[in-house]
């Protein structure tokens, strides 16, 4: 039997890309799914096609902090107490630092980590009571080793990282886990919707995410992850698992081959 069967998982950014998958791959495994994401035509479609009677809609805002808590107290109202939380909504960037307001440096701070931790904060203390919870994040590789054009993007998926690490550390002895998955080029539209420096949406698919895994394979491997309850996992090509590499045994090495990288 699979190991996401009736459990409740919460996941965000449920209404495109990585995240619409794994709602589909997750519903037909059996789990009790709560598909979140601002857009709520897009998510009934996802519910849709989910051919499921156990998944229900929240649509959230990831950047409006103050709305959040509420939103964790409607999670549970659906199924009970979360088992999984997958965090998988955010935005990315497409501008050099020069180029970038601090607001768009402040709101993908607000939305791919703030938003990410305060619902996992909100969950956290019923998972400590009850003495189980998984907490998946979706980072990304350029959470270990950043490139140029994503100073705000990446410093926001660092952050989660050091943060989930902590998370896992406090309270394995609470048999609560922590799943770091870091995707690589995932064909997505996560590049038309990476914000340039004045907030705009940048509006065209990126080479890298043109030619990248298919979301349907990259859920996959999130799932397999999420079943074994892996602390990390990388998945992508061969140059984004050995970008990951060479940054952690060869730092100076990366660095330099970072510079020479030909990104927009
Ligand atoms: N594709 C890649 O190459 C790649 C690589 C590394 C990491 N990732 C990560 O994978 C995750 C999923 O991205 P994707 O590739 O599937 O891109 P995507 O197709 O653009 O999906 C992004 C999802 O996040 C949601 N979202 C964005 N802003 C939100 C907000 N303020 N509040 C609530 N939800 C919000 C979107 O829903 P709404 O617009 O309906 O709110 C959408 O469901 C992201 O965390 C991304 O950083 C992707």
């Amino acid at each position: 039997m699979s190991k996401i069967k009736n459990k409740v998982v919460w996941l965000t950014g449920a209404s495109s890309g990585i995240g619409e998958e794994l709602a589909y791959q997750l519903a037909a495994k059996g789990a009790k799914l709560i598909i979140s994401a601002r857009r709520r035509e897009e998510l009934e479609r996802v519910k849709s096609n989910c051919q499921s009677d156990t998944v229900e809609i929240l649509t959230i805002d990831l950047e409006d902090n103050f709305s959040l808590t509420q939103k964790a107290k409607e999670a549970v109202t659906f199924f009970g107490d979360i088992d999984i939380l997958v965090n998988n909504g955010g935005i990315s960037q497409r501008d050099t630092i020069l180029n970038t307001s601090l607001d768009v440096d402040r709101r993908l701070m607000e939305v791919n980590y703030f938003g990410s931790i305060t619902l996992s904060k909100q969950l956290l203390p019923r998972m400590v009571e009850r003495k189980s919870g998984h907490h998946v994040v979706v980072t990304s590789t350029v959470g270990i080793i950043n490139t140029p054009y994503r100073s705000g993007y990446g410093a926001s998926k660092h952050a989660l990282h050091g943060f989930y690490d902590a998370l896992r550390a406090e309270h394995h002895k609470d048999n609560i886990r922590v799943t770091i998955v870091l995707p690589g080029y995932i064909k997505t539209n996560i590049s038309y919707n990476a914000l340039v420096g004045d907030g705009s949406k940048q509006n065209r698919m990126d080479p890298g995410q043109e030619s990248g895994m298919a979301p349907k394979k990259c859920a996959k491997l999130i799932i397999r992850a999420i079943e074994v309850k892996k602390n990390e996992a990388y998945i992508g090509g061969l140059k984004e698992k050995m970008g990951i590499y060479l940054k952690r045994f060869w730092p100076s090495a990366a660095a330099k081959a970072v510079r020479k990288l030909r990104v927009t």
